[in-house]
């Protein structure tokens, strides 16, 4: 494969700025749901990345709250937690220091007695410590939870207090449905302001997807192009190898839509066509991202089709089926994938589709966005190449690597040198993020929690653009519910996914690009 490696120099990497102003206020930071699995794997470890990087206050404290008595325990499962999770050296003195930041508090959340003992305790933490009354609330709960919780913030005077800074940060699923989604809304906007509510995407969070934006409007060559003169069709791969992983009860009630193309789909979407905002503020880039959602119209059933996979192998292993998973009814209905078409009706992007696919149980994980552009207009070569797979004209593809062998790889075609006929040969240009920045230990939830903890909204979904693409999602779910699929396990778990997402494409004359991953 003829790749062109692409680099940075260590000169231009030396002059960017560490972005040490950007520190928030003395803070405390309750994470309700602590003794789940995201708070130790994600959350703690993306806390201590920012204690390492000297990004958090000199004076701060993290509790974490959930229903059973977990008292010192909870420190010490935190600490292994930032070990194994977040790469900490266990004999690092900067980790025992940050471990000193953490407590436990004891509270049923459905019980509104314990909510002023929780504030009691939040006030003497923070006096104790001198921080102030600057609050950051994390709902890391199952979202059964979240109404009570906030309407016991706001009933307890910790939602909007005289003093201090106080957000709420919720983390998905932020409703199961339009109405749901609707309903929860309007709980939390009657406790908390919009501006305090940081409704969280954690693929907002991945670096690679907040370079989309910087790929587009911090370099001119590629906008111009950006548009339906030039691109053929977009897909957008989320593939996972992974099956439920002990969630069958959650998944049994989201399913893939839910789970994936709603939200981190929809999200990834919408940063590859918004138009460019005026600047990178949170109104400014919402405003941009909903007018895309809202120029989606609404999904035929028949272009979109889901899947559920059976027994098969994955990376050289046997894997049971969906049906088979601990917790999952024998005969469920859900869908592990989904793929769809769609359009985006404004002057950029008319007649251009869309592909969606997220699937669990696939052949590789790969989650990437792959730009098809246009054939040149004449091709005046085609004929004379004659050999391999060099033998047609592949059209530029622009490959966005999200995750793993996160980059960015264009597609072009180069003479094959010494051949008389003017052969073709497919070339990639290939930056990878590695190899240019070294690796990264940083989880994603670094960027967010401290945006949160600064206020900075950007990332974060508004009210609107939940409600807008839950309004476009819906209909299919309903539809689905209603008609209990036939064919279920309709993939083995280790291929591409169902057949039927085949025809989607082969409708129109394309198909699938299952090449993911780096190029070399
Ligand atoms: C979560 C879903 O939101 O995203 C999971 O609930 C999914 O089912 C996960 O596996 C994928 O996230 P990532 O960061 O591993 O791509």
């Amino acid at each position: 494969m003829a790749t062109i490696q692409m680099t940075v120099r260590p000169e231009d990497l030396s002059q960017v700025p560490k972005g040490g102003e950007r520190i928030p206020e003395p803070g405390v930071l309750t994470i309700f749901g602590a003794s789940g699995d995201l708070t130790k794997r994600k959350l703690l470890p993306a806390l201590f990345h920012l204690y390492q990087a000297n990004l958090l206050p000199e004076k701060f404290a993290i509790v974490g709250v959930a229903r059973r008595p977990l008292g010192d325990d909870f420190g010490k499962d935190m600490r292994e937690g930032i070990i194994d999770f977040g790469g900490a050296d266990a004999g690092d003195p900067r980790l025992a220091s940050f471990v000193g930041h953490i407590s436990y508090f004891p509270l049923n959340f459905d019980d509104t007695s314990h909510y002023a003992a929780l504030k009691t305790e939040l006030d003497r933490i923070a006096k104790e410590k001198g921080i102030g009354d600057d609050r950051l609330f994390y709902l890391a709960t199952a979202p059964e939870f979240f109404a009570d919780i906030i309407e016991n913030l706001g009933a307890h005077g910790m939602a909007k207090p005289e003093k201090g800074r106080v957000a709420v940060v919720i983390e998905k699923p932020f409703g199961h449905d339009l109405d749901s989604a609707r309903e929860l809304n309007r709980q939390v906007n009657a406790v908390f302001s919009e501006n305090q509510v940081f409704r969280i995407d954690h693929y907002l969070g991945k670096e690679t997807v907040q370079n989309l934006l910087v790929f587009r409007f911090a370099n001119g060559i590629f906008e111009p192009i950006w548009k339906r003169n030039y691109i053929d069709h977009v897909q957008i791969t989320v593939a996972e190898t992974l099956g439920v992983e002990g969630r069958g009860p959650f998944y049994e009630k989201a399913g893939a839509l839910r789970d994936v193309v709603q939200n981190h789909m929809m999200e990834l979407l919408s940063l590859v066509a918004l138009e460019p905002p005026s600047s990178f503020d949170a109104d400014s880039v919402r405003r941009e991202k909903f007018k895309v959602w809202r120029a989606i119209p609404s999904i035929p059933i028949l272009n979109a089709v889901r899947g559920q996979y059976g027994p098969g192998i994955v990376e050289g292993e046997h894997v049971i089926g969906y049906r088979d998973e601990e917790r999952v009814n024998p005969e469920s209905g859900t869908e592990t994938y989904a793929a769809l078409r769609l359009e985006i009706e404004n002057w950029r992007w008319a007649g251009v589709p869309f592909y969606l696919r997220a699937g669990k149980r696939m052949k590789k994980r790969a989650t990437e966005i792959s730009i098809f552009f246009k054939q040149p207009p004449l091709l005046i070569f085609n004929r004379m190449a004659t050999f391999g797979p060099c033998s047609e004209i592949q059209p530029n593809l622009l490959t966005i690597r999200i995750q793993p062998d996160e980059g960015i790889a264009l597609r072009f075609g180069a003479k094959v040198p010494t051949s008389p006929e003017m052969a073709v040969c497919p070339v990639y240009m290939d930056f990878d993020y590695e190899a240019a920045f070294g690796k990264s230990s940083a989880n994603g939830y670094e960027r967010l929690l401290l945006d949160a903890m600064l206020g900075d909204q950007t990332l974060f979904a508004h009210r609107d653009g939940v409600e807008t693409t839950w309004a476009l999602y819906t209909p299919i779910l309903q539809a689905w519910a209603a008609k209990k699929p036939e064919v279920f396990p309709n993939y083995f778990a280790g291929s591409w996914g169902p057949e039927c997402a085949d025809h989607l494409l082969e409708h129109d004359g394309r198909a699938w690009r299952n090449e993911l991953g780096r190029r070399s």
